[in-house]
């Protein structure tokens, strides 16, 4: 069974065309990572996945059922770009994980001991167990982001969608989520990331899908980052200005923001 069928997905928001006929097939234990410009629709697709935007057109499947299915059942897990949340609102860590078993919560709707369990496994696998009973408002964004991922651990999720988790995050919590993510794949569940970090996806993702409105490539990491395919992904498909794309090979550029190989040398 495939994770992810994308059938021709065109969304519009209002005037705006968010994404172009985009066909889709992501097969189930493998990280995924989601590249493309700001504006060019990752956050849209993340959405439409979860059923969260209504298509112009098209039809999407997850894990051989409807979205809304996939999620009522607890399948998905997201970690969306931006959580709004009240930085007021009493929540802790520990409510925002147990959050990830309420889909699965009996009639009484109260935690039982195996999801108190799962809670506290998920908490200390993100490395947050001493903050558990932090607000979290009164956490670091890359703690809050991690609070995030241990939802969908706790959660037991097949499939999870983390829009842009490495946003604002130090390397060691990147680190930290990198080995959470590909445990998490070894167990045979499928992770859909979207980043900017360029550098970072060979040793992240299994796959990448470069996306501008539409899907421009997908394949293996290494092809993704042929300077010519991602000039496809970052300048668009008529190459208007291809000097400016990102290099991929961040290492032979010592004054390009993605090296990171200065900490080596
Ligand atoms: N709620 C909205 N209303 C109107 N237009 C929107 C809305 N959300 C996104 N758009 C537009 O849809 C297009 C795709 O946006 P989207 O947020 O999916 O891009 P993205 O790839 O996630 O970008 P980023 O890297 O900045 O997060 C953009 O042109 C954006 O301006
Ligand atoms: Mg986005």
């Amino acid at each position: 069974m495939s994770a992810v069928v994308v059938d021709g997905l065109t969304v519009h928001y209002g005037e705006v065309l968010a994404l172009s006929s985009v066909d889709l097939r992501l097969e189930e234990g493998r990280v995924i990572g989601l590249l493309g410009t700001n504006g060019a629709g990752k956050s849209t697709l993340f959405n439409a996945v979860m059923g969260l935007v209504a298509p112009t057109r098209g039809r999407i499947e997850v894990l051989g059922g409807a979205s809304l299915d996939a999620r009522r059942r607890g399948l998905v897990a997201f970690v969306p770009q931006s959580e709004r949340i009240d930085t007021d609102f009493p929540v802790s860590v520990r409510d925002v994980v147990a959050m990830g078993r309420y889909g699965r919560l009996g009639i009484t709707r109260r935690l039982r001991a195996e999801d108190r369990g799962a809670v506290e496994a998920a908490i200390a696998r993100v490395g947050l167990s001493a903050l558990a009973d932090r607000q979290i408002g009164e956490l670091s964004g890359g703690q809050r982001k991690r609070a995030f991922v241990a939802r969908g651990i706790a959660q037991d999720a097949r499939l999870l969608l983390l829009d842009e988790p490495f946003a604002g995050v130090d390397v060691t919590s990147q680190a930290l989520i990198t080995r959470l993510l590909h445990e998490l794949r070894d167990e045979g569940r499928t992770v859909l990331i979207s980043t900017h970090d360029l550098a970072g996806v060979p040793a992240l993702c299994d796959e990448v899908v470069l996306l501008h409105h539409r899907v421009v490539f997908h394949g293996d990491p290494a092809s993704a980052m042929a300077p010519e395919r991602l000039a496809l992904a970052f300048v668009g498909p008529d190459g208007a200005d291809a000097a400016h794309a990102p290099s991929p090979h961040p290492a032979a550029d010592p004054a390009h923001p993605l090296d990171r190989s200065g900490e080596h040398r």
